[in-house]
């Protein structure tokens, strides 16, 4: 009964989704909350004629005390970073655009650099659904792809309360395509309006090759420190993450290989982090779809392993695989509702890593932060609007 009634939510709610290009004011897109720092997150939405939009922002329920920051553009995408905010405290928001309020949400802001206080994050990827495009029937093993899918996940994830989330990239079918983008964002609309998106690019973000011209994602996505959305890092507590886009050059001598050996030397030798995770897209190990990446093998993970990366996160292939390797965790979670990719390439049975665990299944994995320790649990979530779960795997690093 409960698996029925969420399944017609999720149509009523794509529905209302497909049809909402016949309203003429407010949100299109969003709210959606991004990067949680200590001291400041950002706002993104798009509303459905241009204006200069703001934020009343508060510390009560009430928003008797908010303040209101002001959009600094006129358009219809719109980019408001709060500042000056304190760590580890929740904030109440409510974003205005075309005459209209948004609900008022909250969020968490996070523990400053060095901060032992306990935080939990949510590794997810990979939501590109491919329902009723030609190739999917290619695929003769093929699962899932369908927003139904997506939607499971979404709300498994919502349902642990994390207090921000990473997407690990092909968050769409194609970036070029809005509606994708649109359908996106309806999906995720109750997680993202209350839990911080930490974003990283997939290649299904450009649509013909990593260009600029080729997406339309960079509109909806912010980095910690504002710029164009690439690569970045940002710390939250004793964590150092550092995002890597693996659609753009990322060889020795590259400037994003540059700036991660730079960043992973940094963050080794500051007292104030625990732990690095990194966050990319492309598979390094994988006995599945796309395979080992020799390239990745050869190139990052000396960097990994001379400067003490703990986990790399990563998706692509569409199912669930651990590995590790010289005491890192390789984890690939990319079950967030694309087409499942069973082991169907002898040829990728063999891999250099050492495999844990693996699981053709929409997928998560919890990460909470402990001090030192962190703990690991991975869900595998039913899917087709049934968003029941139940433990892959535990680690404990
Ligand atoms: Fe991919």
């Amino acid at each position: 009964m409960k698996n029925r009634f969420l399944l017609v939510c999720c149509i009523l709610f794509l529905l209302s989704c497909s049809h909402i290009t016949n309203i003429k004011k407010g949100f299109k897109i969003g709210p959606v909350l991004q990067v949680a720092n200590y001291d400041s997150t950002s706002i993104m939405w798009e509303s459905y004629a241009e204006d200069t939009g703001f934020v009343r922002v508060a510390s009560k329920k009430d928003m008797k005390d908010a303040k209101i920051i002001n959009d600094t553009i006129t358009s219809k995408i719109h980019k408001v970073k709060l500042t000056d905010l304190v760590q580890t405290t929740r904030y109440y928001y409510q974003a205005v655009t075309n005459g209209k309020d948004s609900p008022i949400e909250s969020f968490v802001t996070a523990p400053s650099k060095g901060s032992k206080s306990p935080f939990r994050f949510i590794v997810y990827g990979d939501s590109r659904v491919a329902p009723n495009i030609p190739y999917l029937h290619l695929i003769k093993d093929s699962k899932f792809g369908r927003h139904e899918d997506h939607m499971s996940v979404s709300s498994s994830i919502f349902s642990y309360s994390p207090d921000f989330v990473i997407h690990i990239g092909d968050f769409v079918l194609s970036g070029l395509d809005l509606e994708d983008i649109y359908n996106f964002f309806c999906i995720e609309k109750e997680l993202l309006s209350k839990v911080p998106l930490v974003g990283v690019y997939g290649n299904h973000e450009f649509k013909g090759g990593y260009s600029e011209d080729n997406s339309h994602m960079d509109d909806y996505l912010i980095p910690p420190e504002g710029g164009t959305f690439s690569w970045y890092q940002y710390n939250y507590g004793n964590v150092h993450f550092l995002i890597l886009n693996t659609s753009a050059p990322l060889s020795p001598g590259s400037e994003q290989y540059n700036f991660m050996e730079e960043d992973l030397s940094s963050a080794s030798k500051d007292l104030n982090i625990n732990h690095i995770i990194i966050a990319m897209h492309k598979t390094i190990f994988s006995i599945s779809g796309h395979g080992d990446s020799k390239n990745f093998i050869k190139n990052l993970i000396p960097l990994f392993e001379k400067y003490g990366v703990k986990i790399v996160f990563y998706g692509h292939d569409h199912d669930y695989q651990h590995f590790i390797k010289n005491n890192i965790h390789y984890i690939l979670t990319g079950g967030a509702g694309a087409p499942a990719h069973e082991v169907r390439r002898e040829k990728y049975k063999t891999t250099e890593g050492n495999l844990i665990k693996y699981n053709p299944c929409l997928n998560y994995v919890i990460v909470d932060v402990y001090g030192k320790n962190l703990e690991l649990e991975v869900r595998k979530v039913q899917g087709n609007g049934n968003s029941a779960s139940a433990v892959v795997e535990k680690i404990d690093i």
